[in-house]
């Protein structure tokens, strides 16, 4: 799956699917799958380093990751999240670190932030780093919202995410993410934009949807937002099987016959 590739589903009317990954194991099975897209996210930041947000999240760490995901996959496109402040603060920054990502085997970058972003989305795209946009509830921006808050209900904000929406596709963004807001405003977006869009918490009319792996396989229970369908109970799963290794090692019931050499 190449970005062109990606974009043309929109063209077909296929929904796109697309689910994070941060270790080759899971990319793997991702792939096997047949998901179009892999999102090295920097949800990592709470599903794997255990922390309350994503700001803490280094472009070291984005790096590695991204690392582990591309040089397990063959086919799936990677999309590698660009760090809180790894391109905020100008604009060579940003096309620095961009660069290390696709250096890191990533095929793509996705940054938060609507009109303010343009002229990195701009710089990226000339220089050849195709760029996932992502507007709506922005997670690195939690501490101006003050929690995980739905964005664009009210008609003024929903206008603005409609006008950076726009403005993201001119610049050159590829794709948008549209995170927690009203299904209609996700709806409305979608109609205007040429490029697809991938949602998440933003009802079923978007092009494709995405949901980190680890809620969406019942392994991440911390926190469940609303927008999270769980397909499996994998937690559970692993809480009954190590308790029953426990309960035959101390039952001496493992390992029997069949484990033991001769
Ligand atoms: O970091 C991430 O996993 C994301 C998705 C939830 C869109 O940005």
């Amino acid at each position: 799956m190449t970005v062109p590739e990606f974009q043309r589903q929109k063209e077909k009317g296929k929904k796109l699917v697309v689910v994070t990954a941060y270790d080759a194991l899971f990319a793997r099975i991702v792939e096997q799958a047949g998901i179009e897209a892999i999102l090295v996210g920097d949800s990592l930041g709470v599903v794997v380093q255990g922390k309350q947000d994503t700001l803490s999240v280094t472009m070291e760490d984005m790096i590695y990751h991204t690392r582990l995901v591309a040089g397990a996959r063959e086919q799936t496109l990677v999309i590698a999240d660009m760090p809180f402040m790894s391109y905020q603060i100008s604009v060579e920054e940003a096309v620095r670190n961009a660069g290390r990502l696709i250096q890191a085997g990533a095929g793509a970058v996705k940054l938060e932030g609507g009109i303010p972003m343009i002229d990195r989305v701009q710089a990226l795209t000339r220089v050849g780093i195709p760029v996932m946009g992502h507007i709506g509830m922005t997670p690195q921006s939690v501490n101006q919202y003050g929690g995980y808050k739905v964005q664009g209900r009210d008609e003024n904000h929903a206008e603005a995410l409609l006008a950076d929406a726009r403005a993201l596709e001119a610049a050159g963004a590829f794709s948008l993410v549209l995170e927690a807001m009203p299904a209609d405003l996700a709806k409305t977006i979608t109609q205007a934009a040429s490029i697809p869009t991938i949602g998440i918490g933003a009802g079923p009319d978007c092009d494709g949807q995405v949901l980190v792996l680890y809620d969406l396989l019942g392994l991440f229970d911390d926190f469940t937002p609303k927008f999270v369908k769980p397909y499996a109970h994998l937690k559970a799963d692993a809480l009954q099987a190590l308790r029953r290794f426990k309960e035959e090692v101390e039952c001496q019931k493992f390992p029997s016959d069949l484990e033991s050499y001769h």
